[in-house]
């Protein structure tokens, strides 16, 4: 596991936030999703965003990205209040989003992948065509800076390691210009050296002053590599907290709603 002096830890918080979200609601019906959530996330730093099933995490990203929009509450891009009609709309203002899923076809090459609905062409009129060399080189290289040597840019993204995969589609935010990128539990379904791997991405992407936004329900995935920490619980946020300010075990806590594991631990008998 990567511990936690792997990382250099900048003091992003003073900067100013890129996007700034303002005592969001969302209402799906008559369920509160989501009950007057204040976040926010800086220029190179790594904001994680914590909670257990159902407290609000995925449809959060998704109001923050697009997707859904606020029953109430406001968002500031760059200091502005935004409203993005489309995912498409908050790509290009810079806010880019990988979904637990990865949106990658896996008998398509990784380059395919990389330009997929991007791609660049060469020629014109009826000789426009697809620029493959171009776009070969450009996803070799953009691997490389993310420390992944591919066999070649034709490589199927299917024979890829999760994390490999998890590495491809945030090198291809990084190149089509993210400002901020978002992550929805990128290493809940990895390993420990490819949790590693996706951690050490997540710090490269965020010393170049990138602001990341980290989901996760794993507390040592997130204290790993994370700056601030806010923790969700049931649409409600019980606060944020700078990295040094709060220890694991409280982190912890916060996250199974505090009582609940207390009483959990005292029924088992010891540390959950
Ligand atoms: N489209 C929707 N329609 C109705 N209810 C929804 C919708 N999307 C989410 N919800 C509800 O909102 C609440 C928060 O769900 P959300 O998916 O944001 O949680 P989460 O923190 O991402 O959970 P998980 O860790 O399981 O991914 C849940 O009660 C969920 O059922
Ligand atoms: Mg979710």
């Amino acid at each position: 596991m990567t511990d936690d002096s792997t990382f250099h830890h900048g003091d992003a918080t003073s900067a100013a936030p890129i996007v700034e979200m303002k005592n969001i609601e969302k209402h799906f019906g008559n369920i509160i999703a989501l009950a007057g959530v204040s976040f926010d996330v800086r220029p190179g730093e790594c904001h994680c965003l914590l909670g257990d099933n159902g407290a609000g995490k995925s449809t959060f990203i998704k109001t923050m990205s697009g997707v859904h929009k606020p029953t109430k509450g406001e968002i500031l891009f760059e200091g502005k209040p935004m409203s993005f009609s489309t995912p498409r709309d908050a790509m290009e203002a810079g806010i880019a989003t990988v979904f637990q899923d990865l949106a990658m076809i896996p008998l398509m090459s990784v380059t395919r992948n990389f330009f997929m609905g991007r791609e660049p062409t060469k020629g014109k009129g009826l000789l426009k065509r697809f620029d493959i060399d171009y776009a070969n080189e450009v996803t070799m290289t953009e691997m490389r800076k993310m420390g992944i040597n591919l066999r070649g840019p034709d490589q199927a993204v299917g024979t890829l390691s999760g994390g490999e995969r998890q590495t491809v589609a945030i090198a291809r935010a990084v190149h089509f210009g993210a400002k901020v990128l978002i992550l929805d539990e990128p290493t809940s379904a990895l390993g420990v050296r490819q949790t590693s791997n996706v951690l050490a991405t997540i710090d490269k992407v965020r010393n170049q002053g990138i602001g990341v936004v980290f989901i996760s329900h794993n507390v040592r995935h997130a204290l790993a590599v994370g700056d601030r920490f806010t923790v969700l619980n049931r649409g409600q946020t019980l606060g944020t907290a700078k990295r040094g300010d709060i220890s694991p075990e409280e982190l912890q806590d916060l996250m199974a709603g505090g009582q609940e594991m207390a009483a959990l631990e005292g029924s088992l008998g010891g540390t959950v």
